[in-house]
């Protein structure tokens, strides 16, 4: 029989750890050996998650390939759905199919400097590929992470942006909007940390996710840097409905976000005939 694409899988929360006021990282383990066994994704892929009589939301995947024996997920609080998963508690099922989407390149990122520079929640699809490049150190260059939120409060993975700090040849640079007391680093924009670190196109490549407005300043300081268009990789969000490439619900002229996305190359998304408003 033809396997049901819309047809989810369980899985059980094995852990919930708040990360902000509205945000929660889930641990899921598949119930079902099998699937679990066959189940395989990619750094940037995301998945359909659902709480039966709610509905589901497409959310990446956080967690990384090179962590194998359970999936996380990273969710704001943003409406219904959101709001239904975040009531779940450990031992409740989440509901998931996919993964869908393409990924973050890696293999391509082998021998280069990289620059990642989220904004918010934006951090959670970077941590996937972040942490599988941290699982494979030696075969990259240069780390630096560029990354700011409203408020102290509002960074997520703190404990291991701590972690990520001292490991050789890395560099974590934070900014917040508002600080708290104590706050000993930079207030302002993400693109401030232009300030305080040197940004170089040499042998680089600019991973980016974040809110729109931040993408567009970052992709214009990145430009005016130096970095190629096709070396700066970032992932776009649009309403999604099937995640397949069916319903039609993501396209941008004749890409749909779902299948050929999320993760483009700013030489690609400079084709997109909207340009999402801002780029
Ligand atoms: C590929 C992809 C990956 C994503 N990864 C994550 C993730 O890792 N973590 C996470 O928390 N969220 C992620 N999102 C966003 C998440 O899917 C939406 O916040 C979710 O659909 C909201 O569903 P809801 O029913 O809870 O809220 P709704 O009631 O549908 O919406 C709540 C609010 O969010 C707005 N909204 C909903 N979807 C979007 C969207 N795609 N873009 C902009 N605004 C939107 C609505 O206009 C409304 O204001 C991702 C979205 C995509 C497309
Ligand atoms: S979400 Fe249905 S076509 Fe992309």
């Amino acid at each position: 029989m033809m396997k049901n694409e819309y047809i989810p899988f369980p899985a059980v929360i094995e852990d919930v750890r708040r990360e902000t006021f509205d945000t929660k990282t889930f641990r899921v383990r598949f119930q079902d050996k099998e699937a679990a066994g066959a189940f395989k994704y990619k750094q940037g892929q995301f998945m359909e998650v659902s709480v039966f009589g709610k509905g589901e939301a497409p959310i990446s995947i956080t967690s990384s390939p090179s962590r194998k024996g359970f999936l996380e997920f990273t969710i704001r609080a943003a409406g219904s759905v959101t709001k239904s998963i975040h009531d779940l508690k450990k031992g409740d099922c989440l509901y998931l199919r996919g993964p869908y989407g393409n990924a973050f390149p890696f293999e391509e990122l082998k021998g280069r400097n990289i620059y990642f520079i989220a904004g918010g929640i934006g951090l959670a699809p970077l941590r996937s590929l972040i942490n599988m490049v941290f699982d494979n150190r030696k075969d990259f260059k240069h780390i630096k992470l560029l990354y700011g939120a409203k408020t102290p409060d509002e960074l997520c993975f703190k404990g291991e942006l701590e972690t990520w700090k001292k490991i050789p040849d890395t560099e974590v640079w934070l900014t917040v909007d508002k600080p708290c007391d104590g706050w000993g680093c930079r207030v302002g924009v993400v693109t401030e940390l232009w300030k305080d670190t040197h940004i170089h196109p040499d042998n680089a490549v600019a991973i980016l996710c974040g809110p729109p407005i931040m993408m567009k300043f970052v992709i214009m300081k990145l430009a005016e840097s130096g970095f190629k268009d096709k070396d700066i990789i970032m992932t776009l969000e649009r309403y999604m409905k099937c995640g397949i490439g069916k319903c039609g619900h993501c396209n941008i002229g004749e890409k749909f976000i779902c299948v050929d996305g999320p993760v483009f190359n700013y030489e690609q998304v400079k084709q997109l005939p909207h340009k999402e408003g801002v780029f």
